[in-house]
């Protein structure tokens, strides 16, 4: 399929990572709608192509929304959720309306209008602790959070829609991504309490956690060469950088970025609930497509610095 000219749609596409993969998507020419109820987002992440795009302001969580974005496009992106994993601890009931029944109006638009291709934005959570690593796609899945159950139900209703109905359906478990416009987790938390204070730095946990972070625009590159691979269907896929790092490690790049060396750096020994301690992704599958991330974990770091700290 050529992406020129195309009707794509993407939820969630005022957020983080989908707003990349609108830019992407614009730069080739595609005609972008956007559905997004700005509970997370922001049109200041679409400000370079707000006039290029539909926007549509709006939940995945009432079906006529949904039946009206999805209608006339040839490919749909599933971004939409509550991305906040301790937040889905509090408030279960948003994910699973969101992330399971978002999902589900999704692909009862996509079946009605022959979308062809919806890709689904899951998780690495969808795993829960490892029985080993890297963890592959045919790893147990065990979420031990709500949001990890929630995308679990997505993943498999649309798998199951993709066998019942040949709804072509493939979804991706994304591990850690990273990178501009990025407003929460672990790097974002760490650069702001180092412009808060230089000198001391508290990280949240051991320090021993394991990452496998993706520069975001690899990330959105993933899910456009993914939606277009004709063998790329029907199975899920894990994206993640390939280059795992602990948090004591990650802290001591983020601090040679910004040139600091006298930081005092202390670790509170508390996890919270849904954390998994070890998270690196097996990718042989996605890499057998062709995917090969192309920013560094350090490049990446210096990008966010400069996006953060203008
Ligand atoms: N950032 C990561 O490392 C990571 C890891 C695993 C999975 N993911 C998944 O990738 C996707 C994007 O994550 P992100 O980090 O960019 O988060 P984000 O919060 O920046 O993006 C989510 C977007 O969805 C929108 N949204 C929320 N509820 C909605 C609803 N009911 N209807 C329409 N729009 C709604 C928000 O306003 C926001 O713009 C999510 O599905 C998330 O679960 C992200």
């Amino acid at each position: 399929m050529s992406i020129e000219g195309a009707r794509v749609l993407v939820t969630g596409g005022a957020g983080f990572i989908a707003s990349h993969l609108v830019d992407l998507l614009v730069e080739q020419g595609a005609r972008v709608v956007v559905l997004d109820d700005l509970s997370a987002g922001s049109l200041d992440n679409l400000a370079s192509v707000r006039g290029d795009i539909e926007f549509i302001e709006g939940t995945v969580c009432d079906p006529d929304t949904v039946d009206r974005a999805v209608a006339g496009c040839r490919l749909v992106f599933n971004f939409a959720a509550n991305a906040d994993v301790p937040r889905s601890v509090k408030h279960p009931d948003i994910d699973f309306m969101t992330n399971s029944v978002g999902m589900y109006n999704i692909l009862t638009a996509a079946r009605k209008h022959g979308v062809e291709r919806t890709m689904q934005a899951s998780t690495a959570a969808v795993y829960g602790e490892p029985d080993y690593t890297p963890m592959d796609e045919d790893h147990p899945l065990r979420p031990i959070s709500p949001y990890g159950a929630s995308k679990l139900g997505a993943e498999a209703l649309g798998l199951a829609y993709h066998h019942t109905y040949g709804l072509p359906f493939t979804p991706v478990r994304i591990f850690n991504t990273y990178g501009p416009r990025q407003p929460r987790y672990v790097i974002y938390d760490l650069f702001r309490k180092l412009q808060r204070d230089p000198e001391h730095l508290e990280v949240l946990g051991t320090g021993e956690q394991v990452r496998d972070y993706c520069y975001v625009t690899d990330t959105a590159g993933a899910f456009l060469a993914l939606a277009l691979h004709p063998e790329a269907d029907g199975r899920p896929y894990n994206i993640a950088g390939g280059h795992p790092v602990s948090i004591r490690e990650l802290v001591g790049m983020i601090l040679e970025t910004l040139g600091y060396r006298d930081t005092e750096v202390t670790y509170t020994g508390r996890s919270w609930p849904g954390d998994i301690t070890r998270l690196v992704a097996g990718l042989d599958r996605i890499k057998a497509t062709g995917f090969a991330p192309t920013v560094d974990l350090k490049t990446g770091l210096k990008n966010f610095a400069d996006w953060i700290q203008p």
